[in-house]
C-alpha cells in the first residue's frame, strides 16, 4: 500500500487533493490507521514486526504529504505571481489619465500659506456664517454707518437667541476672533469664502479673500510694505515689484491704504515690474485703536497692522484667467484647462 499511496501523493495537483489523499491513507478510517488499529488483534510476536514497520509507514506517509505540500504551496504562489502580473510596458488606458485636477483657488491658498508659512504666519480660521458684531460692529463699523451698505450684504434669520446673522463679507471678522483666542505677539492669515450680493465678469456672489493680522508693540507700516513686496515678489515670481499705497478708507483701519502694483497687461496676461498700468490688489492699514480696544487689548501697548486681498483676483492675474465667474461653474473642461495636477 505503501507505493499507492506514494504515487496518490505525486499524483495531488493541488493542496486539496493531497489533503482528501492524507485523509484516505491517515484519517480515523484511513488506510494506514486501520492497519494500525490491526496491531491490538495481533500476537506479541507478529506485533514485534509489524509495529516498527507500520509507524515507519505511518511516519513516511506523514513526511511525504508535508513535503509534497511545500512542493504544492510554492506552484500556488508561482502560479498566482504569474497571472496577476501586471506589464508595466502596455500603454496607459485613457480612463486612467483622468484623475482629479486642483481647483486654482485651492492651488493659490496653499501658496499663499507657504509663502506666509516662511515668514512666520501661522493660519487662522472663522465661521462662513459670522454675526453681525463680528462682521461689522467689533470692527468699528458704527450702527447705521453706510460702510455696512457698501457690502452688499447677504442677511440671514437671526439666531434663536436674536443674534444677527449673516454671511460674511470679509475675512476681517476672523481678525477679532483671533486676538480673542490668543494673545500678543500675532502673525496670521486668515483665507477663506467671503460673500456679497455682486455678480459681474469679476465679481462673484461667493469669492475667497485672506486676510493678515500682525499685531505686538512695534509693527508699522514700514513693515508692512516690505512685507507686502517679499509676498508680491513671492506669489508672482518676480524679482522686483513696483508698488504703491493710496490712502483709502476702512472703519477697522487708521490710517487705511489700498495697493496696487505696477503693470503691463498684455492680453489677458498682466507683467509685473513694467508697464504704466496700476492694479489694485488689496486693502490694508494700522489696526484702530478702537478694535484693539474691543479684543480687549491696550492700544496705548500693542498696535499693529492688517491687509485684506482677493484670492481669486490675484488667481486670475497670476494664470491668466480672464473670467472669475468660471471659477465657481464646476466645468469640467476649464477644470481641466486651468487646474493643477495634485
Ligand atoms: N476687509 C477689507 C475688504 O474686504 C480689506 C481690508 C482688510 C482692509 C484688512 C484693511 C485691513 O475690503
Amino acid at each position: 500500500i505503501e507505493s499507492d499511496i506514494c504515487q496518490a501523493i505525486a499524483g495531488a495537483a493541488d493542496e486539496a487533493a493531497l489533503e482528501a489523499v492524507r485523509i484516505a491513507a491517515l484519517g480515523k478510517k484511513g488506510s494506514v490507521s486501520e492497519q494500525l488499529k490491526s496491531l491490538g488483534t495481533m500476537s506479541p510476536e507478529e506485533r514485534r514486526t509489524a509495529g516498527p514497520a507500520l509507524n515507519g509507514l505511518r511516519d513516511r506517509v506523514t513526511e511525504a504529504i508535508a513535503a509534497r505540500k511545500t512542493v504544492l504551496k510554492a506552484e500556488g504562489l508561482a502560479a498566482r505571481l504569474a497571472a496577476e502580473a501586471v506589464d508595466v510596458t502596455l500603454p496607459v488606458r485613457a480612463s486612467a489619465l483622468d484623475s482629479g485636477r486642483i481647483h486654482p483657488v485651492s492651488q493659490v491658498i496653499d501658496e499663499i500659506t507657504a509663502i506666509f508659512g516662511d515668514l512666520g504666519f501661522s493660519v487662522a480660521e472663522g465661521p462662513d456664517i459670522e454675526t453681525d458684531y463680528y462682521n461689522f460692529t467689533a470692527l468699528n463699523f458704527p450702527v447705521g454707518h453706510p460702510a455696512r451698505e457698501m457690502h452688499d450684504t447677504f442677511f440671514l434669520p437671526p439666531a434663536a437667541d436674536g443674534e444677527k446673522l449673516l454671511l460674511r463679507t470679509h475675512t476681517s471678522p476672523v481678525q477679532m476672533r483671533t486676538m480673542q483666542r490668543q494673545a500678543p505677539p500675532i502673525r496670521i492669515i486668515a483665507p477663506g469664502r467671503t460673500y456679497r450680493n455682486d455678480s459681474d465678469q469679476t465679481h462673484t456672489p461667493m469669492f475667497h479673500q485672506v486676510e493678515g493680522l500682525v499685531i505686538d508693540r512695534s509693527s508699522h507700516i514700514g513693515h508692512l510694505k516690505w512685507l507686502l513686496e517679499a509676498f508680491c515678489r513671492a506669489f508672482f515670481e518676480v524679482e522686483k515689484v513696483e508698488m504703491r499705497m493710496r490712502p483709502s478708507f476702512f472703519p477697522f483701519t487708521e490710517p487705511s491704504m489700498e495697493v496696487d502694483i505696477r503693470c503691463k497687461r498684455v492680453g489677458n496676461e498682466v507683467r509685473f515690474g513694467e508697464g504704466d498700468d496700476w492694479l489694485e490688489i488689496l486693502g490694508c492699514g494700522m489696526v484702530h485703536p478702537n478694535v484693539i480696544r474691543h479684543a480687549g487689548l491696550d492700544p496705548d501697548e500693542y498696535q499693529g497692522f492688517a491687509f485684506g486681498m482677493g484670492i481669486d483676483r490675484i488667481a486670475m492675474l497670476k494664470y491668466g484667467m480672464p473670467d472669475l465667474r468660471a471659477f465657481f461653474d464646476a466645468d469640467i473642461r476649464w477644470l481641466a484647462h486651468y487646474g493643477f495636477r495634485p
